[in-house]
């Protein structure tokens, strides 16, 4: 079995966790991951949402958050291990956040929601390594060619994240319908095709990893069959002892039925698949009250969002899941007990 290479460090397998914000990924899953083998994620989603003067003074929170939680996943996993965060683009402070990780000398940038048009520009004489995410090989193309064109620089890996995944998805609502969705199989043939051919061009490897309704070991050997060189994977890394969300999220991954799972109109301005709880009912009927405005996405607009994400992925994360938006994969209904990661990861490895 191969891991995946990231700069000088290889992973003992396979899989990366997925980020997930705000609050599931932190040092505790994503250094508890990174120790197993895998490659640990931590979301940098209002990651200062614990700290005494987040409310006061987020982005200030958030920026010295980063390197606190860094710190400790790198005490858990060991500095031999690949460690990476996932920052969003559609943050408004999204350059700073890639500055800070950057400081903080972490091993590898994914980004998504939204282009990530200029990340090369911030790992100038680094080690560290960045990834963008698309959802299709339209994306891949333009971010690759952009890349090439003005840094003359190449991704280190790219992730596509297919329908099935949790949290902001990539596609438009219409092209979410169950009999037509696009499949994560023939995305991943496509952009592994085409990254083939740019790999020769630059004279580097590009590693491609599937994303998005990953679910078992049999399902990782299928992607890694397409030319995949590994998978990320999140909705099943909610359900372990280390997962850095409240019990009463985890308890709801496990109290989800199928008819529960809803693809949702999030004020990001993108659609996102979460479960359809007494929260996303009252907010389809009326507006939330939004007392106050974390200024974290740029498309945000306080006079029309229907409610404050920030706050509502912050309930939920601490616990408060009737009053909060619960992000969640299309397999979460499959989810009925909570693990250790080390008995995640073996489980994900048996058939490799
Ligand atoms: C609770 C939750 C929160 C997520 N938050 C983010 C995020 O902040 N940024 C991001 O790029 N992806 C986010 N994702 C997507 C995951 O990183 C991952 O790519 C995807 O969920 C993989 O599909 P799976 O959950 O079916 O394994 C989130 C997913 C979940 C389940």
């Amino acid at each position: 079995m191969k891991g995946i290479k990231v700069g000088n460090k290889i992973s003992k397998y396979p899989i990366i966790q997925g980020g997930m914000g705000v609050g599931v990924s932190m040092h505790s899953l994503a250094g508890n991951v990174s120790k197993e083998g895998g490659i640990g994620i931590i979301s940098t989603a209002d990651i200062g949402y614990k700290e005494e003067d987040f409310f006061k003074n987020p982005m200030q929170a958030n920026i010295r958050a980063i390197g606190k939680e860094i710190v400790k996943a790198r005490e858990i996993a060991g500095n031999d291990k690949i460690l990476g965060v996932n920052i969003m683009v559609a943050l408004k402070n999204y350059s700073e956040v890639v500055k800070e990780c950057v400081k903080q000398k972490i091993d590898l940038i994914i980004s998504g929601a939204g282009i990530p048009k200029n990340l090369p520009e911030y790992i100038k004489n680094t080690n560290t390594k960045v990834a963008p995410i698309v959802s299709s090989l339209r994306c891949c193309k333009l971010i690759i060619t952009h890349w090439i064109k003005k840094y003359n620089y190449a991704p280190d890996m790219i992730v596509i994240e297919g329908p099935e995944a949790g949290g902001h998805l990539g596609f438009k609502l219409e092209e979410l319908d169950e009999d037509t969705k696009p499949k994560l199989e023939d995305i991943t043939k496509d952009v592994v095709k085409y990254v083939r051919e740019i790999e020769k061009e630059v004279g580097k490897e590009i590693p491609v990893i599937s994303a998005g309704g990953i679910w078992d070991s049999n399902d990782i050997k299928k992607f890694l069959n397409l030319g995949a060189s590994g998978v990320q994977m999140a909705t099943r890394f909610v359900a372990t002892n280390e997962c850095d969300a409240s019990q009463e999220f985890k308890q709801a991954y496990i109290n989800a039925k199928k008819e529960d799972i809803k693809i949702i109109k999030s004020p990001v301005g993108m659609p996102g698949r979460a479960i359809y709880n007494n929260f996303i009912k009252k907010t389809e009927n009326e507006k939330n009250k939004i007392d106050k405005c974390y200024g974290c996405i740029k498309t945000c607009n306080i006079a029309d969002t229907p409610y404050c994400i920030t706050r509502a992925l912050i309930n939920s994360v601490k616990g408060d899941i009737d009053n909060g938006l619960i992000f969640c994969g299309s397999n979460v209904s499959r989810i009925n007990k909570i693990v250790p990661v080390h008995d995640l990861m073996k489980e994900l490895v048996s058939e490799l």
